[in-house]
Formats: structure tokens, C-alpha cells, sequence
């Protein structure tokens, strides 16, 4: 035995024993769900426990465009490298995971740290880069179900329900038996698909079908980081097959058919279905229910949906702040080969909202999106012993419905061992089993307990009957669990429940089983959790790019986990919230707009999207953000705005972008060279110019620095009608001045792309704040709308003082 491998032993199995541990300990206090466990994991990662192990043995050896048209070709030399450094073609055949060949070249192999500097040294290779993992975006929430998606019908007859594109979903796969996936109806596999339906566990051909049309799972890098998987107890499946529900919900929402009369136990009833439920769906399964998603396996799934011909790609997956560079983050890298090939890259934002520079995802290639409250609501009542009734909101199916029961306050009962304050916010640990017991509970939200989640744990674990936990004001209810009722309320509601128990010789409380009220709140509004920019790796470059619906979305589940567990009726379906779920509803669009306008670029439809989104709420106000305080959005909480797809059909202009600009903003951003070169496949010269990144003919401008006078060009090509004249209309964003050059375009048979200069100059000597305005081109017809945020900036701030 080699020294690396009895390197890499040594920390498998001290991996093994930690992933025991945490499995023991969700044992002990019954999850309310699978996800329980995966959050745990998760958590556990954030703490390093796994993160320390996952960096050192792993590496993805990234070289570019591939040089020859026969992938064996690339194969083989990828192998000739690996025999170099290994001294032997057998250790090397044992050493490599994957080899990238059809959208690029490269490969995962397990190496030593020495091993891979050596790698980094061979020529073609362009970059050796230490394995991440990554997160499914679901981390706010474990209790998932949708309800029929609330677009309007128009987008869909007209554009035939996407009829005709190919959606690739990387996530955790899929339970194919859902009724989402049934293929009456779909029209039959495209022969231009080339990907195949890879056997597994519980997975054999017969589960692909005319919805499903492909289906493949990854594993080596999770399991070269973390050892074997144990599927024996059902909990995970090495095959397509989702055992977690995550993937399952994110592919139905992208693309499922029609279900009547869908729900979770009874709530948020309807029809359900997906946002192009006549496109094909491709399953990449890249995630495992015991926590994460390895990169060297998302790279790998990339190359293989790039070979496929999958149209659109749907990854509601990252990794979180810090940001790596765009050369080196795997999603970054794996969407810029999809995007050059025409494939519409779609990713969610990441949940650490409401704080700024926060979103994740944020290379402009990629489609970056934004979660937003619909119009659903789940109004709970609490009646009280002193007969008033307040409103909370859960997902509360009323077990007990009218059984009254002890209330006490999470401070009155803390643990002798407990601080009080952390009792009255429930953290882990801190309740005295004997005073909670068959009582309901209520807790405050704190800075350490920013969620219900610990809260409903920690009075699962004491005993107590129920949770009522005091919240920031959010319509998120998807963490309510199923095992134990718990709703939400506002701090004010709770200050009068708590004077209520400090007045009162046995309060006691009684919770009324919720209803689901349509149409009746506020919405769209980003949602507390969502990501906001600005853009920490490239600040002129907006992000997120959209909102769309991501709070309390009904989708088809997989009922793996219930059925493990002999539930008497298994979970189906689910109500979850996440950018993870936003994401599969821009999916589904772009499937949408692909069917129409199948010659459009990747760029092309999110312009159509991002001009043509909404800011107004259905009341016609200002789209506002959930956060502390509630404030109107802005760009970077929405980028363009909230989706509007009937409108994204006939844009009138797009800000469309090639492949060339892409590589002239990595330039800019000052990235090696030969690595730039690789990816283009072509011996790429930077040549040094300026303001390459603030000119990419992105549908925004964003300046985070402007000192003095600067000229912004863009061009847009008209889609409408080939006669027609556009009119410039500035709203000016406060402190600075905006002229555009020319203020009409006129477009003709001949001028059918024209470009014209955004002028923006300071008006105040003062290092600012961001402010917000938008520049319109409108023809009586078309509103062509791009948002514009600048930030003026002294010359020299620090020489100033
Ligand atoms: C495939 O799986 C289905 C359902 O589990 C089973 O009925 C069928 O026999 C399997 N087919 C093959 C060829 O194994
Ligand atoms: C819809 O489902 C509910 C409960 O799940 C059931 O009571 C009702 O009869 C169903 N309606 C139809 C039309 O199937
Ligand atoms: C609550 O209402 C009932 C019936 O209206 C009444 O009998 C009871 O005294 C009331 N209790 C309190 C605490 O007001
Ligand atoms: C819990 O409360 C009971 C009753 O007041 C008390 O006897 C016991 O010591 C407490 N235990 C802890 C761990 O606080
Ligand atoms: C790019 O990086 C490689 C290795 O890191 C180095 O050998 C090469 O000179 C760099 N190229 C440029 C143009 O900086
Ligand atoms: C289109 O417009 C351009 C510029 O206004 C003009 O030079 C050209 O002749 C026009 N072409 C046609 C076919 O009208």
C-alpha cells in the first residue's frame, strides 16, 4: 500500500465515523424529515467538521477547450499525463475519478498535494483546482410541497408548454414514479439526444420515458472525499433515483405536468404542474441526501448534459461566500462551456439574504436568481385561554384540533444549567424536560437562532406539544415541520402572548388548523432569505439578475423517506422555500422562450427576461424586500425585477452577448493569460483596454465607482418589428447625471443592431451610497427597461482625510 492510500483510508474512515455520530444523534430525537439529518450535515460542515477533510485529496485538473475531436483522444491523454506523474499506467487508471472530453478536457483524480503541483506544471494544463463542495440551497427549510405555479396561462399555449426543449436538472435526482413525470402526451424523444438512462439502485430503463429522457448519477468525487455511501438502510439510492425529495421538487416545478387536485395534506390545494410541462426533462444527479455535492462531480455532469444536448440547464446548487474566481469555481466554469454552446445556464443565488454581497452564482454567463413571495398565504389562529384569538402562520393540518394546552415561555423554563436568554429563544439544549413536557412553548428569535428550525428541535427533544416561535416578518412557513406544530408569528404578537402568560395563573393556548388564503397578500416581495448583491467578484456586474417565486412552493416530493419510515400515507408532496426553488421556475421559462425562439442565445433570453420584469406588486406598488427593516427592492435584491413571462415573448430589443465579450471581460478581470486562451480553444491576447467590464452589453449598467465623467456603450438588436423607432427615457439615479447618446434609434432592414452611449457624471463631491434608476427604450409599443446603479465615489478617499 502507497503512502497516499493509506493517507486517503485514514480520513475516510474518520469521516465514517463522524457521518455515524451525526446519524445517531437525529435518532435520538426523531427528524421531522430526511432533510433533518442533511441539515445537520450541513451545519456540521459550516462548523469545518467535514470541510477540513475536503480539500486535500481531491483535485479537478482543468485543461480547457478540448484539443481533439475524439474524445478517446482526450482520454488517452489525459491518462499519458497522470502515467508521467504516477510512474505507472495502472496507478494512474486507479488515481483518475473522471475525464472531462466532451464540452472540455480534464479530469478529477486523487492526488497528493505534491502530485498535483506537479500536474499544474504540465503544459495544456490550465489550472489544478483543490475540490469543493457544495450546497443544495433548500438549507432554510425542510418541509417542501408546491402548489400549481401561479403564471398566467397566456406564456403557455402560445409558447406550447415548451414543447420541443430539453431541460437538465443537476440536483438529487429523481423519483420517477411521481405523477410529474407521466409522459402521456409528451411528444416523443428528439433524435438529436444523445444521453442515455444509467442503471442503479431501484433505477433500470423502464423509469426513463418520454418526460424523463435521460437520467445519469455521479458519486466518485462525494465518495473519494467521504467513502462508500451505505444505502442498506434505504436512505440513499446509488442510482438516479432521489432519495432527499430536492430534486424531485426543483424538476417538477421546472417541468412537470399536470396533477389535479394536488396538496400537502390538504393545504395550498390545486392543480399542480410545472412552468414548461411539455419539455423533456435530463436527471444529472450530482447531490446525496447525507450532505453536499462534490465539484469534481458537477464538472463531470456539465460535460456530459453538454454531449447530451440538454437546452437549458437548471442547477439550484453553490457554494457560499467567499466566492472563487470565475477560473476556478466549477460552476463558473462547467456554464461557460454550456453557454458558448448555446445551453442556458439557470442557478439560484444562495439563502444568506437579507445582507448585502451575499449572492453566489454571480459570473455573467450564468442566469442568477432571485427567490419572491407569491400570493398564497397560511393564516393560522391561536386562540388563547383569555378568549382573544391572534394570527400566526404555519402549515398546522390540526391534529388536536380543540384541545387546549399549557403555555409557558422558554425563559420560565430553562434548564438549571441554561443561560435564560438562550431558553427564551429555544437553542439546542437549553429546556428543562420535566417543565416543557405536553406544553407549547413560546420562543423569540435571536442573533444566534436565526431560525424556527433549532427551536422546533430543541421543544421536540424536551417533550413539549408545540411551538409558537417570534419572528422578523417573513411569509417563509416552509420550516414548520410535520411532527410537531409550530407557528409563526411577529414580535409583536408575541410580546402580547408573553404578557398574556405573565398575567395569567395557567395560560394555556390552542392552535386552529390553518387555512390557505389565495390572493389576499402582498406580493411579489423578495423573500427574507434570497441573496443580495452587490456582486463581490465582479461589482459591475449586476447580480442577482431576476426574481421569481421561491417562498412556500408546492412541488412533487419523493416519499423515500416516509416510506422508510412505514408512514401510513407517503409524502408526495411538499411546500419548500429557497432560491433552490426559484431557479427550476426560470428553468422552465427559458424552456418556454427556447421553444419560440430557438435561434436566441443563452444572453438573448435573459435580456428578454430581465428587460421586460416587473416592478410593481399586484397592486401596482413598488416591489418591496423582506429584511430588517422592510424597505422597497432594488436591483440588488431583484436585478431586473420579478419575472413577467407573457411579456418576455415579444421584447422589442435585446442586449445580446457573444462568446468574444465573455472572453474580453475575463481578460479584464486580469485572469492568466494561457488559462483564458484554453477556455476559448483559441490563442486568445489580452489586449489591455478600458472599462471592459462596465461596456459587457449586460441589460444593466452598474457603476460601483465613479469618480468623474464615464461613457457606457451598449448595443441592442431590434426583434420587433424591422421598422421601428425607440425614444430614450432616463429615470436619473440621485447624485449623478445620465445623458444617452443617440435618444432615438432608428432600425431598418439594414440597421437591425445599433449601439448608443450612456453618459453619467458625478454631481456630488462625496464617497456615496448606491442609488438607483432605469434607462427605457420605448417605441408606443415595447418598454424596453434596464436598470442602472451607481455609486459616486471620492478620488481618493483616503487622501481626502
Ligand atoms: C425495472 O424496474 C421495474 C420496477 O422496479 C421492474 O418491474 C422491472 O422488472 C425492471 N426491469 C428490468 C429489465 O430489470
Ligand atoms: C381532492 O383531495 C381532497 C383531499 O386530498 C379530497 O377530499 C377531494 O375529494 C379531492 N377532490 C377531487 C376532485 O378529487
Ligand atoms: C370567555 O368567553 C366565555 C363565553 O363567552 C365566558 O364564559 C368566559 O368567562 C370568558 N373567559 C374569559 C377569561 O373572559
Ligand atoms: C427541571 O425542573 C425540575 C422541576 O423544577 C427540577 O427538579 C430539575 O432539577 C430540573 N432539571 C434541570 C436539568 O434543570
Ligand atoms: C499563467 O500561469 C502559468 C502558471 O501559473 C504561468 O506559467 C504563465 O506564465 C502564466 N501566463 C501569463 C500570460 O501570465
Ligand atoms: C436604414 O437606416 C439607415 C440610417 O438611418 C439608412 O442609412 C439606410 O438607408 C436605411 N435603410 C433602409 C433600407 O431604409
Amino acid at each position: 500500500m502507497n503512502p497516499r492510500d493509506s493517507c486517503v483510508c485514514m480520513y475516510l474512515s474518520s469521516i465514517s465515523g463522524r457521518l455515524k455520530d451525526t446519524l445517531s444523534l437525529t435518532h435520538m430525537a426523531p427528524p421531522p424529515g430526511i432533510a433533518v439529518t442533511l441539515l445537520l450535515l450541513l451545519a456540521l460542515q459550516s462548523y469545518g467538521f467535514l470541510l477540513s477533510f475536503a480539500s486535500a485529496n481531491v483535485y479537478i485538473v482543468y485543461m480547457g477547450e478540448r484539443k481533439y475531436g475524439n474524445p478517446e483522444l482526450v482520454s488517452e491523454s489525459h491518462h499519458e499525463i497522470l502515467s508521467y506523474v504516477f510512474g505507472s499506467k495502472e496507478a494512474a487508471r486507479e488515481s483518475i475519478l473522471y475525464t472531462y472530453k466532451h464540452g472540455f478536457s480534464g479530469f478529477a483524480a486523487v492526488l497528493t498535494p505534491s502530485q498535483a503541483n506537479h500536474i499544474a506544471d504540465v503544459p495544456g494544463v490550465v489550472r489544478v483546482i483543490p475540490h469543493r463542495f457544495l450546497d443544495l440551497h433548500t438549507t432554510r427549510s425542510w418541509n417542501f410541497l408546491q402548489v400549481d405555479s401561479h403564471f398566467r396561462n397566456g406564456v403557455l399555449s402560445r409558447c406550447q408548454s415548451g414543447v420541443g426543449s430539453i431541460i437538465g436538472v443537476m440536483d438529487t435526482g429523481i423519483w420517477p414514479e411521481s405523477q410529474s413525470f407521466r409522459d402521456e402526451g409528451m411528444g416523443d424523444i428528439p433524435s438529436r439526444w444523445r444521453g442515455i438512462c444509467q442503471e442503479g439502485e431501484r433505477f433500470n430503463h423502464s423509469h426513463c420515458n418520454r418526460k424523463i429522457i435521460g437520467a445519469r448519477w455521479y458519486i466518485k468525487g462525494y465518495e473519494a472525499e467521504f467513502g462508500k455511501i451505505d444505502t442498506s438502510d434505504g436512505f440513499e439510492f446509488l442510482s438516479p433515483r432521489d432519495a432527499s425529495g430536492h430534486g424531485t421538487h426543483t424538476s417538477s416545478t421546472a417541468a412537470g405536468g399536470f396533477i389535479e387536485n394536488a396538496s400537502f395534506m390538504g393545504l395550498a390545494s390545486g392543480l399542480a404542474r410545472g412552468g414548461a410541462p411539455s419539455s423533456w426533462l435530463a436527471i444529472y444527479k450530482v447531490c446525496w441526501a447525507t450532505g453536499g455535492c462534490s465539484s469534481a462531480d458537477i464538472l463531470a455532469a456539465f460535460d456530459d448534459a453538454i454531449f447530451d444536448g440538454v437546452d437549458v440547464l437548471s442547477a439550484s446548487l453553490g457554494s457560499p461566500p467567499p466566492l472563487a474566481s470565475y477560473v476556478e469555481d466549477v460552476v463558473s466554469i462547467g456554464s461557460f462551456h454550456a453557454v458558448a454552446k448555446g445551453i442556458s445556464v439557470v442557478c439560484s443565488a444562495g439563502n444568506s439574504g437579507p445582507y448585502s454581497q451575499t449572492i453566489i452564482n454571480s459570473a455573467p454567463w450564468i442566469f442568477t436568481v432571485a427567490a419572491s413571495t407569491i400570493d398564497r398565504a397560511f393564516p393560522t389562529a391561536i386562540s388563547l385561554g383569555n378568549n382573544q384569538t391572534v394570527v400566526g402562520q404555519g402549515l398546522y393540518t390540526g391534529m388536536d384540533v380543540n384541545k387546549f394546552y399549557p403555555l409557558v415561555y422558554g425563559q420560565d423554563i430553562a434548564s438549571v444549567d441554561a443561560d435564560e436568554d438562550s431558553a427564551g429563544s429555544c437553542e439546542l439544549g437549553t429546556l428543562n424536560g420535566t417543565l416543557a413536557n405536553g406544553k407549547f412553548v413560546l420562543c423569540f428569535q435571536s442573533l444566534s437562532q436565526r431560525s424556527s428550525t433549532a427551536a422546533q428541535r430543541t421543544v421536540m427533544s424536551a417533550g413539549g406539544a408545540g411551538l409558537i416561535f417570534a419572528q422578523f416578518p417573513s411569509k417563509d412557513v416552509s420550516l414548520s415541520s410535520d411532527s410537531l406544530p409550530c407557528v409563526q408569528i411577529d414580535f409583536a404578537i408575541g410580546t402580547y402572548i408573553l404578557t398574556y402568560i405573565g398575567a395569567t395563573r395557567n395560560p394555556i393556548v390552542k392552535l386552529n388548523p390553518t387555512k390557505t388564503l389565495l390572493e389576499q397578500q402582498i406580493s411579489p416581495e423578495v423573500a427574507f432569505f434570497s441573496a443580495r448583491g452587490p456582486n463581490s467578484v465582479s461589482p459591475s456586474v449586476l447580480k442577482p439578475d431576476i426574481a421569481a417565486p421561491g417562498v412556500n412552493i408546492l412541488s412533487s416530493w419523493s416519499p423515500a423517506y416516509s416510506l422508510l419510515q412505514h408512514q401510513p400515507s407517503p409524502v408526495i408532496f411538499k411546500i419548500e422555500s429557497g432560491t433552490s426553488m426559484a431557479c427550476p421556475h426560470i428553468s422552465g421559462i427559458v424552456a418556454l422562450l427556447k421553444g419560440i425562439h430557438p435561434t436566441w442565445s443563452p444572453a438573448a433570453i435573459k435580456s428578454a427576461l430581465i428587460t421586460t420584469a416587473s416592478l410593481e406588486d399586484q397592486y401596482g406598488q413598488s416591489i418591496e424586500a423582506e429584511g430588517a427593516p422592510q424597505k422597497k427592492a432594488d436591483p440588488f435584491d431583484y436585478g431586473g425585477g420579478h419575472v413577467n413571462p407573457n411579456k418576455a415573448i415579444a421584447p422589442g430589443l435585446i442586449y445580446d452577448i457573444e462568446t468574444s465579450d465573455y472572453i474580453r471581460f475575463l481578460c479584464s478581470m486580469g485572469y492568466n493569460n494561457s488559462a483564458i486562451s484554453a477556455i476559448a480553444g483559441a490563442s486568445i491576447t489580452c489586449h489591455k483596454s478600458t472599462n471592459v467590464q462596465v461596456n459587457l452589453n449586460l441589460p444593466s449598467i452598474t457603476i460601483h465607482e465613479l469618480k468623474e465623467r464615464m461613457t457606457v456603450s451598449r448595443t441592442v438588436t431590434n426583434v420587433g418589428p424591422v421598422n421601428s423607432i425607440y425614444i430614450a427615457r432616463v429615470q436619473t439615479p440621485a447624485g449623478v447625471s445620465v445623458k444617452v447618446k443617440p435618444s432615438a434609434l432608428l432600425f431598418n432592414s439594414t440597421a437591425k443592431r445599433l449601439e448608443f452611449k450612456v453618459v453619467f457624471r458625478p454631481l456630488l463631491k462625496v464617497a456615496g451610497r448606491f442609488s438607483f434608476g432605469n434607462l427605457y427604450w420605448e417605441d408606443g409599443f415595447h418598454v424596453v427597461r434596464i436598470p442602472l446603479t451607481v455609486r459616486t465615489v471620492l478620488d481618493d478617499f483616503y487622501a481626502e482625510a
